[in-house]
């Protein structure tokens, strides 16, 4: 893509760190994206498992729903983060969608996970019409829920042995930012 064709951020507000490009992922990415993933802080703050491999991820692109929208964030010419909104299927749940994301390790306290969540919920909002955006989070991951809080989200629920990581089980919230 050159640089002519990146686009500006949807919300004509949202402030991006200073040569940062967020677009749709494409199979060619599925490298940078395993890798990402295979991240040690990328892993402990998600549901990813070790050692993905392109292969897994490329699959994973290419069978893509078409409720769902992938996006990558790209700095210094690599992909440094990555974000997904999934509106739901069920008809009666049109309104609503939840959303995922992460920022490379060594990316962090850049501004890159608040363009990824600005943009995503920019999609959300002023094209989707969507009302309800849902997450879960760990408990313990301070960084993301001051993120969420940031833009608005909410904790619904507690939810107990959510998760096992590194060795243990691990409680996550439920969040949701509602539209009104
Ligand atoms: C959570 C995560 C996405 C934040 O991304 P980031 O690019 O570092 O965040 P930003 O620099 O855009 O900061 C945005 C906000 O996040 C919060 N935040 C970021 N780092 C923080 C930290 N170390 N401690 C507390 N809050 C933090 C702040 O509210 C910050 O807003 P501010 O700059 O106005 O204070 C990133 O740490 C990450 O990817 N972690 C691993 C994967 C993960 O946890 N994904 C979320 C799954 S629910």
């Amino acid at each position: 893509m050159s640089g002519l064709d990146i686009p500006p951020p949807l919300d004509p507000d949202a402030r991006w760190p200073e040569g940062l490009s967020i677009r749709a992922r494409t199979p060619a990415d599925a490298e940078e994206i395993a890798a990402l993933h295979n991240l040690s802080g990328y892993r402990y703050g998600t549901l990813r498992t070790p050692h993905h491999t392109p292969d897994e991820i490329r699959n994973g692109i290419e069978g893509h729903s078409a409720n769902s929208f992938s996006l990558v964030a790209e700095l210094d010419g690599h992909i440094v983060g990555d974000c997904g909104l999934t509106r739901f299927a069920n008809h009666r749940r049109a309104h609503a969608g939840s959303i995922g994301m992460g920022v490379h390790d060594a990316y962090r306290c850049r501004g890159v996970g608040r363009a990824l969540v600005g943009e995503i919920l920019a999609i959300a909002d002023r094209w989707l019409n969507l009302k309800r955006i849902e997450l879960t989070v760990y408990t313990d991951n301070e960084p993301a829920l001051g993120l969420y809080r940031n833009f608005g989200f909410e904790v619904e629920g507690h939810l107990k042995t959510f998760g096992f990581r590194d060795g243990r089980y691990v409680d996550a919230y439920s969040m949701a930012r509602l539209r009104t």
